[in-house]
């Protein structure tokens, strides 16, 4: 059980967890987990390996010789610094295909329960609140629409010179949330008691103000 607080951050697909996560914890000092890089990273090691995304013994085998280094904000695996590498597109497609796995998910649970360190733990992701950390003290269901989603990421990519077509990104965004949402295994879907901000209207400035009053609420 954890005696550090945790508050839990899911949502779907470029709803803003990551900068929501970063600026909640900034703020009260907290660790970060961002739990989709460890999906994303078995997704990195597997593409790299030519191995089958539907191979559950296989890619589960990938997930547990997994030892990533988080380090200044980086990524490292074997001593590769990954942490561009991971973001792209293909990564977070094949990432959302070997998280289907049960077996893979239960591989990845305590590498990320370790992150529950003192002071207090911001985790971001689909079933941080639902199944990893159902003890949160504060769970926040993070949804936009899928267009402002899109407009989103397109800003991102294109302040990394990347240029995107606004369909295509609408199209894979509805995709990843169909299978994340209708897997079996930990399906994505607002854990009991969570709170639902829908940040589509707000900018990211507003919505973490949001998440750390509800913190406040909770430690006054
Ligand atoms: O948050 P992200 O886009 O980096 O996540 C990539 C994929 O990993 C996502 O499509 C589904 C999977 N994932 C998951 O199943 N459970 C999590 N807690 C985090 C991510």
């Amino acid at each position: 059980m954890n005696t550090v607080d945790v508050i839990a951050i899911d949502g779907p697909v470029a709803s803003g967890k990551g900068s929501v996560s970063s600026g909640v914890a900034k703020k009260l000092g907290f660790h970060v987990l961002d739990s989709g890089s460890l999906y994303r990273l078995t997704a990195y090691s597997a593409l790299t390996q030519k191995a089958d995304l539907d191979d559950e013994a296989e890619i589960t085998r990938i997930a547990q010789s997994l030892k990533p280094v988080f380090k200044d904000g980086k990524i490292f695996l074997n001593e590769e610094d990954v942490t561009d590498a991971i973001r792209h597109e293909e990564v977070g497609l094949a990432a959302s295909r070997i998280a289907v796995h049960t077996a893979v998910r239960s591989s990845l649970f305590e590498l990320q329960r370790n992150f529950a360190q003192a002071p207090g733990l911001v985790a971001d992701g689909r079933d941080m609140g639902s199944v990893v950390f159902p003890e949160a003290v504060l769970k926040v269901f993070l949804t936009a629409s899928a267009q402002s989603r899109a407009e989103r990421r397109i800003k991102q990519l294109k302040e990394k010179g990347i240029s995107s077509n606004i369909d295509d990104l609408v199209r894979q965004i509805k995709e990843r949330d169909e299978r994340d949402m209708n897997r079996s295994a930990a399906p994505l879907v607002p854990a009991d008691g969570a709170r639902i901000l829908d940040s589509s209207d707000l900018t990211l400035d507003e919505t973490i103000s949001q998440v750390l009053e509800w913190y406040r609420e909770i430690r006054p």
